[in-house]
């Protein structure tokens, strides 16, 4: 993956974090964030254990509202809107769980399809063409009367994938996607993070805390550190960053950007 020029501030994102502010009782989570989510790109969210990643995401999606501050979605505050609003807005999303919360007691097809059927009037023969078109992208074909026990890891993740994505959202949220697998299936598994934005020009928004993952698939790169986004730009700036913060947190987590760097020039 090449780099990619500097966002063009003329146009507006798809979405802006504005400011915003969440404290838990005593504890002051985030302190004034700000962040440009550009359309049709991948976001990697980068910052330590507890930092605030999963609490900022879920402002996105209006899962958690802010003390202060505004989620703008192609330019309208998420928290102006009236409930039926924000609701008719969260069509536009897709968010991939950690855990992957595929429904056990249904097979993939069913898992795949179930976004469909709450959403879409399809009939029997679209709901197949969808489904198996998207088992297919993904490598999944054959799989589809398969139950989540019977499936391996990297499967379930694409699985989880497929329904994620099987309603088109204009922007995906992944909660880091690859905690816990091994170096395989994290490549798998940014592969496609990687096609399903190319393919689809999906906005991606992705948490990590594997540096490795981080510069192979981000256009541009966040760090929350303390409250706030303490650095944003493409691979390449950050790679060079001279805030110590970041120099710290990208140079010394296990997995540096090093072995990245050469599968991903910037
Ligand atoms: N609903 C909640 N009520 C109270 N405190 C919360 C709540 N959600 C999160 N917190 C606290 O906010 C802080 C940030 O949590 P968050 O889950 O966003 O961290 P994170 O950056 O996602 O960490 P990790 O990388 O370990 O997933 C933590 O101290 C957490 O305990
Ligand atoms: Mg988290």
């Amino acid at each position: 993956m090449t780099a990619v020029a500097a966002p063009d501030v003329a146009e507006p994102p798809i979405l802006e974090v504005i400011n915003l502010h969440k404290r838990f009782g005593d504890q002051q989570v985030l302190r004034g964030v700000d962040l440009r989510i550009e359309t049709g790109k991948i976001t990697v969210i980068i910052g330590g254990s507890g930092s605030g990643k999963s609490v900022l995401i879920k402002h996105l999606v209006a899962l958690l509202r802010p003390d202060e501050g505004e989620v703008r979605f192609h330019g309208h505050d998420l928290f102006q809107m009236k409930d039926s609003e924000i609701l008719q807005a969260r069509k536009h999303f897709g968010m991939l769980f950690q855990a992957g919360a595929l429904f056990d007691s249904m097979n993939v097809y069913d898992n795949i399809a179930f976004p469909l059927r709450e959403h879409r009037k399809m009939n029997r023969a679209q709901e197949r063409a969808t489904v198996l078109g998207r088992l297919e992208e993904l490598n999944l074909q054959g799989a589809e009367k398969k139950f989540p026990a019977e499936l391996s890891g990297g499967m379930r993740k694409r699985v989880a994938l497929a329904r994620a994505t099987v309603l088109e959202p204009e922007i995906l949220i992944y909660d880091e996607p690859t905690t816990g697998l091994d170096p395989m299936l994290i490549a798998q598994v940014d592969d496609m993070i990687a096609a399903t934005q190319e393919k689809h020009k999906v906005t991606s928004v992705v948490i990590s805390h594997d540096m490795a993952s981080t510069f192979r698939i981000a256009h541009f790169i966040a760090v929350l550190h303390e409250g706030r986004i303490v650095e944003y730009g493409t691979p390449a700036q950050l790679r060079n960053s001279a805030n110590e913060v970041v120099r710290r947190f990208i140079y010394t987590s296990g997995t540096g950007p090093l072995q990245a760097e050469a599968r991903a020039p910037a």
